[in-house]
C-alpha cells in the first residue's frame, strides 16, 4: 500500500505541502478551492485528479497532518498529544497502575529512562512520558516518523505548561532500531519493542483505520533480531508488547509476563 500524494487545504500550507511530495516522490494535490465542499466531493476530486479508486494521501490541513484511504475509510489516521480521549487518559487513566506502567518498573521514587525502538504513532511513549519518563522514540516508516513529528509540533502549538513538560521527555528519531542500537553507544534503564504483529490485524475490535496503518506499514517481519539487540543495550529490562494469545518474540521465553484482556507484556531482565 504505498503513498500516492501528498494533498493540503490551505494556500498558506502549499509550501510544507510540496516540501513532503517532494520527501515522498508523490504528486501534490491542491485542494483549497474545495474547503467547504463536502468530504464525497473532496474523495471524488482527488480519486479523478491522481486516476485512482482508493488513493492513500497524506493530508495537510488546519489541524496538521493525517494519512487517509481516499474512499475506504472514513477517519484519518494522525498521532494525537491533546485531543479530549487523549487528555482522559492522561488525566484519569490509572497513572503508575496501567499494564505498561507495572511492566517498565514504573515505582514511586523510579522513573526509567526509555528507549522505544517502535515508536508508531507514539501512544505508548506519550503514557511513559505522562508519568515522568524521559523516552527515546525510533521510528524507521518516513510517513508514521512524519505522523508522529506533526503530532508532536501540534501538540506544542497548543498545549499547556503541564503538556510541555511531558513533550519535553520525548524525543523523536527517524531510524531503524537495528542501525540505531547498533552504531550509537546507547544505554537506557528500559528497551521497548511493540512491533505489528499479524494477529493485531485480526481482531474485530481493530479499528479500521489501524488495519489500514498496518497495510501501510505492513508487518515487521525482522522483530526477532531486535531481541537479544535490545538486551545488550538495556540496563535494566526489556519489554515487548504483544496480543495476549501471540506467541513469544524470537520464541524466548520472559522471566515474566504482565497480561490483560488482550494484550501482553513480556519482560526480560538485563
Ligand atoms: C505496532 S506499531 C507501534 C505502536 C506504538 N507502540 C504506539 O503506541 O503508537 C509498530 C511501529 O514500529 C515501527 N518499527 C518496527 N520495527 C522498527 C525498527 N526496527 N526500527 C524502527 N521502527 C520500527 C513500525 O514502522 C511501526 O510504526
Amino acid at each position: 500500500m504505498p503513498l500516492s500524494a501528498v494533498a493540503y487545504s490551505l494556500p498558506s500550507l502549499s509550501i510544507q505541502a510540496i516540501d513532503l511530495a517532494d520527501q515522498f516522490n508523490v504528486p501534490c494535490v491542491d485542494l483549497s478551492s474545495l474547503c467547504s465542499s463536502k468530504q464525497k466531493d473532496i474523495d471524488n476530486y482527488l480519486s479523478e485528479q491522481l486516476a485512482m479508486d482508493q488513493p492513500v494521501v497524506l493530508l495537510l490541513g488546519k489541524k496538521g497532518l493525517s494519512l487517509r484511504v481516499i474512499q475506504l475509510a472514513r477517519g484519518a489516521i494522525f498521532a494525537d498529544f491533546y485531543g479530549p480521549s487523549v487528555s482522559y487518559r492522561r488525566t484519569k487513566g490509572g497513572g503508575r497502575r496501567q499494564m505498561l506502567a507495572k511492566a517498565v518498573g514504573l515505582r514511586k521514587g523510579a522513573c526509567p529512562t526509555v528507549i522505544d525502538c517502535t515508536a508508531g504513532l507514539g501512544r505508548d511513549a506519550f503514557v511513559l512520558a505522562s508519568l515522568g519518563c524521559r523516552v527515546v522514540m525510533l521510528e524507521r516508516v518516513a510517513v508514521v516518523h512524519a505522523l508522529l513529528n506533526d503530532g508532536l509540533l501540534q501538540a506544542r502549538m497548543r498545549s499547556c505548561s503541564e503538556l510541555n513538560d511531558i513533550l519535553d521527555r520525548m524525543e523523536l528519531i527517524s531510524s531503524d532500531a537495528h542501525n540505531y542500537l547498533k552504531v550509537n553507544e546507547v544505554s537506557s534503564n528500559v528497551v521497548y519493542l511493540d512491533p505489528m504483529f499479524p494477529e493485531q490485524n485480526r481482531g474485530a475490535k481493530v479499528k479500521k483505520e489501524m488495519q489500514i496503518l498496518h497495510n501501510f506499514i505492513g508487518m515487521d517481519d525482522d522483530s526477532d533480531a531486535l531481541l537479544d539487540l535490545a538486551l545488550s543495550v538495556a540496563e535494566q529490562r526489556v519489554v515487548v508488547k504483544r496480543s495476549r494469545i501471540a506467541p513469544y518474540l524470537s520464541n524466548t521465553k520472559p522471566d515474566y509476563s504482565v497480561e490483560g484482556k488482550s494484550t501482553r507484556f513480556d519482560i526480560y531482565l538485563a
